[in-house]
């Protein structure tokens, strides 16, 4: 079954075709990444405006790449929610138009469970876990979400917890903000922490009463007094900052979610969402699962951030 995905939650267009829930024969991303940049976060409106421009060329280019004409299109899937609501529009429009005129099913997904299903998809040289890999935990955590789930099947996916404030990635780009690093922050303080290992300067983890949830509005409001306080000291450094805030929120979502595995008994744990990129956390992640036999997962960097495929993969289980 050949599934045309769409999905323009944010200021990423993307479309993309994949065979049987796997298999990514094609997955296009547009973005309007740029146009944000002198903002220093995502314009709603200037994203919108971008995803009507970008979408009709990207579905045509996903399609080339596939080899595949619309006809060869068994059903269209297309990101409902959630996400900016003038950015998701576009893709639903756009996907409902295609259903209607073709006469294809159209499958609704929600983009925090495809960020998880983004590691079945076969792309490019990554070879995915097999689906037997269920039950798992899943963590998202993106600009816009953190959260963990408890995933049975792909149709049953329990919450288990989320952040009670901030986003991971939104912390990433606040905390790259008001160190001036620019838009986005996760790959910018990722890089530089690799040059900032030091054990002077700690920044606190949240705890809540909820062993599933997140916080991450406190270390944010701690980097903005640590640099308030030390910026015109001779020992000021960037890198050493955004190494230990980096440890901060990389701690707590391995512990958090290791621990969700050995209390809900399930030794698979599946990693999605832009800041499943940062290095710190792969690392850490799979050294913590190593130590207590949790098998971890994140997929290829290119399905990490927004991307179709993972949208058009999981509609074919919905
Ligand atoms: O999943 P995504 O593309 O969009 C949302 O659905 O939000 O995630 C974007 C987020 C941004 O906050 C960005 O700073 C973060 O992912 N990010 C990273 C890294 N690469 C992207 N955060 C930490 N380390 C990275 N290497
Ligand atoms: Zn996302």
């Amino acid at each position: 079954m050949n599934i045309l995905g769409i999905e323009t939650s944010c200021d990423e267009t993307s479309a993309a075709v994949v065979v049987d829930g796997k298999l990514a024969k094609s997955n296009i991303v547009a973005t309007s990444l740029k146009d944000h940049q002198a903002f220093g976060g995502i314009i709603p409106e200037i994203a919108s405006r971008r995803q009507i421009e970008f979408i009709a060329p990207v579905v045509t280019q996903a399609l080339e790449k596939a080899n595949l004409g619309l006809d060869d299109i068994d059903a269209i899937a297309v990101t409902q929610s959630p996400g900016l609501m003038g950015s998701l529009l576009v893709g639903i429009s756009y996907a409902r138009a295609l259903s209607r005129t073709l006469n294809k099913k159209l499958i609704p997904v929600n983009h925090i469970q495809a960020h998880m299903y983004a590691n079945f998809i076969q792309y490019n040289d990554y070879q995915p876990p097999s689906i037997d890999a269920l039950p798992a935990i899943g963590l998202v955590v993106s600009g816009g979400h953190t959260s963990l789930y408890e995933i049975k099947s792909f149709k049953a996916m329990k919450l288990l917890g989320q952040t009670q404030d901030d986003a991971a990635g939104e912390a990433f780009d606040k905390v790259a903000r008001l160190l001036e690093l620019g838009y986005p922050g996760g790959p910018v303080i990722d890089r530089l922490a690799r040059e900032g290992v030091n054990n002077t300067i700690r920044f606190p983890q949240a705890h809540l009463d909820s062993p599933y949830d997140f916080s991450f509005s406190g270390v944010k409001t701690a980097v903005l007094y640590y640099t308030q306080k030390h910026k015109a000291t001779p020992t000021y450094n960037v890198n050493q900052i955004a190494y230990s805030f980096q440890e901060s929120v990389v701690g707590s979502l391995v512990k958090k979610s290791i621990e969700a595995c050995q209390k809900r008994r399930i030794s698979t744990l599946l990693v999605g969402g832009g800041v499943a990129a940062n290095s710190a956390l792969r690392q850490q992640l799979v050294n913590a699962g190593n130590k207590v036999g949790i098998n971890v997962y994140f997929p290829p960097m290119a399905l990490c951030l927004d991307n179709a495929a993972m949208i058009a993969g999981l509609a074919f289980h919905l």
